[in-house]
């Protein structure tokens, strides 16, 4: 008998960098993560999931990994690890880690030797070398680009100094991906998975899952629209790309699946597979593969009921029919903040971010109120769901960063035409009163913050019952109270423009995705996501209420 905790749990992410800074350098830290564990026990949360911690030249915030099985000196060590994850189970908070299996840094001990070794040496063939085009080879081996702009490959100087072979990176030039049909590939991170496991975590979030297996000789490609840099919008394509969600990929996770599941406490496996539609996503989590996959779909969805009502049904099907649980999240650290994307009033690709000079930027207080009424349907939903840490703060992106302030590779690879990820990795305010707002002892951080962050503070919002955290806080009880992350939807309950209406078990949910007010229904309210007007009975535009079910 298993719990199968995570067909239904609310899972943190935690962005290790930004989350709280125990030794006041302006980088987060285990210790820190640490010593905040009680306010993530205090939120209502069943897991955390953390980004990457490890060993890393941090070239892309940790996610180009030169030691898998070590702790960067930045964040600590690991038995800081391992307290943080002593403390964590003694909250009853399990632990997930991030698994970076496409590619290494270009630190990494094997690209090293890669690159010290001959053309056609074994230390070559755990990562993607080939020869390039032309007639000296000075082109690359093909038209790829990578997802951060600019080509997916760069030329290396062999040791007797002579212009060399190319090696493929489909993200930034130090991030070498691996050759996954190399069996030395599978063999080692079948080795880290059983580290991480033997320390006692409870999964891992598998970064780039869709990306490991590449089409056989490597064919040019082109895409046919800016639909995402990740993938998403492949339905778009005439010619699917030929490295996002090949067929290789799964037999990689049924032998991942088979090696977790030796061990006791159901670890599990989440999937970052930026594929669509739906039932393809839905691959990742057959019942020999995977537990989990994201749901980029329902993060991608505007707020607009009928799109909303199509992309639950679809997810809930899709899912389903594989045996799996649907997920959902609206925000990440690869993604504009939902409090400001959902007042976007133009197209904002994944991946670009917006900046001063992005055009439809939107008003923030729309997006504040859209963001917590969406935050309110998307906890009623049957299924786990995910939340990135301060989005229960309401942060909303940071859109006036300095140029000079920014880190993501994006911004360097595209010459600033795509702002990228650092507005949604800003340290989080705790102490609205103290330097750096509590992220850390000193004023140090490692992204300014903006003065603002002093309103969105924790501790200012933490007794404050219309607060954005407050609503989180009774969000996540009511929806365990209620068991509706393992209950069922039952709608539509009448029709009405732009709002969506549903049951499942003792509550009705309504969300008014219109601007208009529209009649609130009868019965109890359990909880809104923003101020209702019950004496008139109407239900304010862009918010979300809970109803005991008559
Ligand atoms: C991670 C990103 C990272 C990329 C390359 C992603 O999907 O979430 O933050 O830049 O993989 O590792």
């Amino acid at each position: 008998m298993t719990s199968e905790w995570w067909r239904t749990a609310a899972i943190y992410q935690i962005y290790p960098r930004s989350f709280a800074d125990a030794n006041g350098d302006g980088m987060g830290d285990l210790a820190g993560i640490t010593a905040r564990l009680a306010d993530l026990a205090e939120l209502g949360i069943d897991a955390i999931w953390l980004s990457p911690f490890f060993t890393s030249p941090q070239k892309d915030a940790g996610y180009d990994v030169a030691d898998y099985c070590d702790v960067d000196p930045l964040f600590g060590t690991l038995t800081d690890f391992d307290a943080m994850v002593e403390e964590a189970h003694a909250r009853g908070i399990r632990v997930i880690v991030d698994l970076v299996p496409n590619h290494s840094s270009d630190q990494h001990d094997w690209f090293q030797a890669a690159l010290a070794a001959p053309v056609g040496s074994a230390e070559r063939a755990r990562y993607l070398f080939r020869d390039g085009r032309g007639e000296n080879g000075e082109l690359p081996p093909n038209n790829w680009e990578s997802v951060f702009g600019g080509p997916a490959w760069t030329r290396v100087t062999e040791a007797d100094g002579t212009p060399g072979q190319w090696y493929l990176h489909l993200f930034d030039s130090s991030q070498p991906d691996f050759d996954w049909t190399n069996e030395e590939v599978r063999e080692e991170f079948r080795r880290i998975l059983r580290f991480w496991l033997d320390r006692g975590v409870d999964g891992f979030r598998v970064d780039v899952a869709h990306g490991m297996i590449k089409a056989d000789g490597l064919p040019d490609w082109s895409p046919a629209a800016d639909a995402g840099s990740m993938g998403g919008g492949a339905e778009a394509e005439a010619v699917p790309a030929p490295y996002w969600g090949l067929d290789g990929v799964h037999e990689i996770y049924r032998d991942w699946r088979a090696l977790l599941d030796t061990y006791p406490g159901e670890r599990i496996l989440a999937a970052e597979a930026w594929v669509d539609p739906l039932p393809r996503v839905a691959q990742w989590v057959r019942p020999d593969e995977m537990h989990q996959a994201f749901n980029f779909a329902y993060l991608e969805t505007p707020w607009q009921s009928d799109a909303l009502r199509r992309v639950i049904d679809d997810s809930i099907a899709a899912f389903a029919a594989v045996g799996a649980p649907s997920t959902w999240v609206l925000s990440n650290h690869d993604v504009v903040r939902h409090a400001t994307r959902l007042a976007l009033t133009e197209p904002n690709p994944q991946g670009h971010g917006v900046g001063p000079r992005t055009p439809g930027l939107g008003d923030p207080a729309t997006g504040l109120r859209r963001a917590r009424a969406a935050t309110a349907l998307m906890l009623a939903l049957p299924g786990s769901a995910y939340l990135y840490q301060g989005e229960e703060l309401g942060l909303p992106e940071v859109i006036d960063l300095q140029d000079d302030a920014r880190q993501d590779p994006t911004w360097f690879r595209t010459n600033g035409e795509r702002y990228g990820r650092d507005g949604c990795r800003v340290p989080l305010p705790w102490t609205a009163s103290a330097p750096s707002y509590g992220f850390g002892p000193t004023d140090a951080a490692w992204l300014p913050q903006p003065a603002s962050w002093a309103s969105f503070a924790r501790d200012v919002q933490r007794d404050d019952p219309a607060s954005t955290l407050s609503l989180y806080r009774s969000l996540l009880a009511a929806r365990r109270a209620h068991g509706l992350a393992s209950g069922s939807l039952e709608w539509p309950l009448g029709e009405t423009p732009e709002v969506l209406s549903f049951r499942n078990g003792d509550v009705v949910v309504v969300a008014n995705t219109g601007s208009a007010p529209v009649a609130l229904p009868a019965g109890e309210v359990l909880l809104a996501s923003g101020p209702l007007d019950e004496a008139s009975a109407q239900l304010p535009g862009d918010t979300t209420v809970w109803l005991r079910a008559a």
